[in-house]
């Protein structure tokens, strides 16, 4: 099972601080190349893993889509979903990742941003989402990058003075990594690209995008604390189709 860290007040707090949370998909700066990747939604059934406060849902409905189901682990980032959003044709429940189960053939696309990481069993849930698909559906995700991952050994990327350096140590040894990032002790599943890709085609996915996101010089001007992002992808955008 996976940890709850958004249900943590320290974290919670510190997260509902970031720019993406307080502006939303408009304070993402990956949204634009998200966005070029996502299908009409006109009439769609959508599927949000690990929806958070719900911003992707809410947009999804505004652009046509029949119907929006979000999951999330967090009952406060549930909660706050619920608070801002009034549309009945958006449905939040509180689930994990690593145990939901889906209705077989029921969504036309499959959407989820920065929260596949946290996810154990990786594949169990690709399985899912590919049964819960119907055929010639789609499903695009954001998911930290492997070389961003937490080092699997202490101090092993920080420099003399403390400051992180890169790249990620022990790659090829996957598992749960440990890092201090808006609270001690958060627990993220590091996974290789190969195993990442592979789970997807294993289960009958085709590749149709993969984007190792790093900012434009525009980006740049507009938000300089981006410049870390030009020294190593930080996330990786993937478009699947079923
Ligand atoms: C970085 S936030 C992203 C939220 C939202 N997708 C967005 O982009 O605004 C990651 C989200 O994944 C959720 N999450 C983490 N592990 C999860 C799990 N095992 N099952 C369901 N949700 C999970 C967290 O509670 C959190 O809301």
């Amino acid at each position: 099972m996976a940890q709850n860290i958004y249900d943590n007040a320290e974290f919670f707090a510190g997260y509902s601080g970031l720019r993406r949370s307080v502006h939303g998909l408009a304070g993402a700066p990956e949204w634009p190349a998200i966005r070029a990747l996502i299908p009409n939604l006109a009439g769609k059934r959508v599927i949000d893993l690990g929806c958070g406060f719900g911003w992707f849902a809410r947009w999804a409905r505004e652009n046509g889509a029949e119907h929006v189901s979000g999951y999330d682990l967090s009952e406060k980032m549930i909660a706050r979903a619920k608070a801002d959003t009034s549309d009945p044709n958006i449905v939040y429940t509180i689930a994990d990742l690593d145990r939901l189960e889906l209705p077989e053939a029921s969504f036309d696309f499959a959407y989820s941003s920065l929260a596949l990481h946290y996810v154990v069993d990786f594949e169990r849930l690709i399985r899912a989402v590919h049964r819960a698909l119907l055929p010639d559906s789609q499903f695009v995700f954001t998911i930290e990058h492997p070389i961003y991952m937490a080092p699997s050994r202490p101090g092993w990327t920080v420099d003399s003075e403390g400051r992180r350096t890169w790249p990620v140590d022990g790659y090829a040894i996957e598992g749960p990594r440990v890092t201090d990032w808006l609270a001690k002790g958060v627990v993220k599943q590091h996974r290789m690209l190969g195993t990442t890709l592979n789970a997807l085609i294993k289960t009958g996915f085709s590749i149709r995008h993969l984007q190792e996101w790093s900012p434009t010089g525009e980006d740049l001007a507009a938000i300089p604390d981006l410049a870390d992002e030009r020294e190593r992808p930080m996330m990786m955008i993937v478009a699947a189709g079923r």
